[in-house]
């Protein structure tokens, strides 16, 4: 393997949440399920994992190897929980700074998620951290996504390489409770991922699961501030097996103060055609 092998044993030992292997397909709503039917028919695992300081080898990590760096690059939106600015401020940001980082022709950003475990309530579009591993796209959904967003161009752009990048941020810094782990996609094998279905009120998306497997090597960056974010490559065509996707999941840092405010974050997703 590469020039990670090598790395800093600075980390922390945490219990990261898996899916159990399962003989169904696995699924999960998401939205509220008609009654009587489970929310998702999942297990999970937790399993304490090492999670490596991801900044002590930052400069060796690469979005095509990895599929995960961080970057430093404050925004000019100065709102995150303001929809209108995300619109017209924050994803054209987020469009230029993958473009520069990838040498990509075109990007499309098409989806974001903030996340505030305080503000999180029925009603509003705002999440709690997603403590549970996974990928957002499989062999699967992820050229399903371009044919969903990118009408008739689609089967040109599938022609050539294309990857789905997420841009994730913290809105306020430090970051001190629930961080991110990433999982080195070098780490990954394909018996791990697990598709699943992501049901939603108009169509069905598939997400991997992710089961446990002592290979895995996970990072974290930690402390993150504002003006910086981390980059994820779930998916990229130009790859083979599982290294074309990686996985990621939060995580409760023991090292969080008791008092730490909760964790604000915002991720956006695009398409991104080399
Ligand atoms: C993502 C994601 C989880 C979190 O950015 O795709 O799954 O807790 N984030 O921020
Ligand atoms: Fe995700």
């Amino acid at each position: 393997m590469d020039g990670l092998a090598t790395v800093d044993a600075k980390g922390v030992v945490v219990p990261l949440n898996f899916t159990m292997p399962m003989a169904e397909k696995p699924y999960s709503y998401n939205y509220e399920p008609p009654p009587g039917v489970p929310a998702r028919n999942t297990r999970e695992e937790t399993h304490e994992v090492k999670v490596f300081d991801g900044r002590a080898v930052n400069d060796r990590l690469s979005l095509d190897r990895e599929g995960f760096v961080l970057v430093r690059r404050p925004t000019a939106a100065a709102d995150l929980y303001d929809e209108a600015q995300i619109a017209s401020v924050y994803y054209a940001e987020c469009e230029r700074l993958i473009k520069e980082a990838t040498g990509a022709k075109r990007v499309v950003a098409f989806d974001h998620i903030v996340r505030n475990a305080a503000l999180s309530a029925k009603g509003n579009q705002i999440k709690q951290p997603a403590g549970r591993v996974h990928n957002d796209y499989t062999a699967k959904s992820a050229p399903q996504r371009v044919r969903d967003l990118m009408g008739e161009e689609a089967e040109e752009l599938l022609k050539h390489r294309y990857a789905e990048i997420n841009l994730w941020r913290p809105i306020r810094g430090p970051l001190l409770r629930s961080p991110l782990a990433l999982c080195d996609a070098q780490s990954l094998a394909q018996e791990n991922l697990v598709p699943s279905d992501l049901r939603y009120p108009d169509r069905t998306g598939e997400t991997y699961a992710v089961t446990y497997n002592p290979a895995q090597r996970w990072f974290y960056f930690p402390q993150m501030q504002a003006d910086e974010a981390v980059l994820i490559r779930c998916f990229d065509s130009a790859q083979s097996g599982a290294a074309r996707f990686s996985a990621h999941g939060a995580f409760e840092d023991p090292q969080s103060p008791p008092d730490a405010p909760p964790r604000e974050s915002i991720e956006v997703r695009t398409l991104v055609f080399f």
